[in-house]
């Protein structure tokens, strides 16, 4: 029987020197697992969507600079060619490339076999991340009064480490008896929402309630959810984030709607040195994705689609970030410098 707290489910296991991937895509229909036994299929997975989430393609990343390691050997230059081929993989969660620059520069640093030093800082960067998501779900759970809430993609155990940084502060105000119910936006065009989020709150005892992204205005208008509490693939210096594609919109009508917005995201999903959104890289992914659903049509033929997975909430939006060093009020340049001051 799953508690409120279960948090039983990994995306990225590294056991017996293998790399093993949940197949994210299968979920909820089937469990499966990938060995990915190269750096390039570490990438090709996270390319194509095996692994999703910021902090989960950081890990795997992580994890495919070991494998680039062994693979190479005493050839830096290859090995630095791995690196760069797994920070490419996806452009808009900084998380990946946080934790291949981690990895180069114990690459630079290391005289012989880097293999030992990577391995241990994939892990370091693992185990971190599981540790940022439980407090943050303490931080970010201390926000939350009584009610409902609205979410959206997946940013639980999937996602991340294990726990989650969204998904962690919902479990965490759910198990002190906070929260009532979670909606969750079904999240086109992977149904991150209804494969993933459902999946794991169903997992763990937590009512959900699905719905399409066109009814969360009638949602927040109908005053039942207290807070919009949403993860982030990259926070800029200022506090703009890139999230999930829709997650604009939700901060749009909770602040019309008089309903809060949290952004739950570890320091890692930072980067200072990106001044704001309009400097983030947003992904851009193929219109086949919008067009056809389980290789079947869903559109007319001779339709095109402009199908960005990403877009950026400015920071005026949102009320709280919630990171596992504090959490940022209305979020603003020196907010962050002060936040990430703390962090160092
Ligand atoms: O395209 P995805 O599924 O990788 O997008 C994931 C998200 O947008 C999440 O909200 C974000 O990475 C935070 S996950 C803790």
């Amino acid at each position: 029987m799953a508690t409120p707290d279960n948090d039983g489910v990994r995306a990225v296991i590294w056991a017996d020197d293998r790399l093993r991937l949940l197949d994210q895509r299968l979920l909820p229909a089937q469990t499966a697992w990938i060995e990915a036994t190269t750096a390039a299929k570490v990438a090709d997975a996270i390319r194509d969507m095996v692994v999703r989430g910021a902090p989960a393609i950081g890990i795997a990343a992580a994890y495919g600079a070991v494998l680039a390691a062994r693979a190479c050997g005493p050839d830096r230059e290859a090995l630095m060619r791995e690196l760069d081929r797994l920070a490419a993989a996806r452009p808009t969660a900084v998380n990946l490339g946080w934790a291949i620059a981690r990895q180069r520069r114990l690459v630079e640093e290391s005289v012989g076999d880097a293999t030992p030093a990577l391995l241990a800082e994939a892990v370091a960067i693992h185990e971190a991340d599981l540790s940022a998501n439980r407090r943050m779900g303490e931080l970010g759970g201390a926000l939350v009064e009584t009610g409902d809430v609205l979410t959206h993609c997946n940013t639980g155990s999937l996602a991340t480490g294990g726990y989650g940084t969204a998904l962690g502060v919902i479990r965490s105000a759910y198990a002190d008896g906070r929260i009532g119910r979670v909606y969750a936006d079904e999240t086109r065009p992977w149904l991150q929402g209804s494969r993933l989020t459902a999946w794991e709150l169903i997992h763990d005892g937590i009512p959900v309630s699905l719905l399409c992204e066109g009814a969360a205005a009638s949602l927040l208008a109908s005053g039942r959810v207290s807070w919009v509490i949403v993860g982030a693939d990259r926070i800029a210096a200022n506090g703009d984030v890139a999230n999930k594609i829709g997650t604009y919109s939700l901060a749009v009508l909770a602040r019309h709607h008089d309903v809060r917005f949290m952004v739950v995201a570890p320091t890692s999903t930072i980067d200072m040195a990106t001044p704001d959104g309009a400097a983030i890289p947003i992904e851009e992914r193929p219109e086949e994705e919008l067009l056809s659903f389980a290789g079947k049509a869903v559109a007319a033929a001779g339709a095109s689609a402009w199908n960005p997975v990403f877009d950026v909430t400015p920071a005026d939006l949102i009320d709280a970030i919630v990171t596992e060093v504090g959490v940022v009020e209305h979020p603003g340049l020196a907010g962050m410098h002060e936040l990430m001051g703390q962090r160092a």
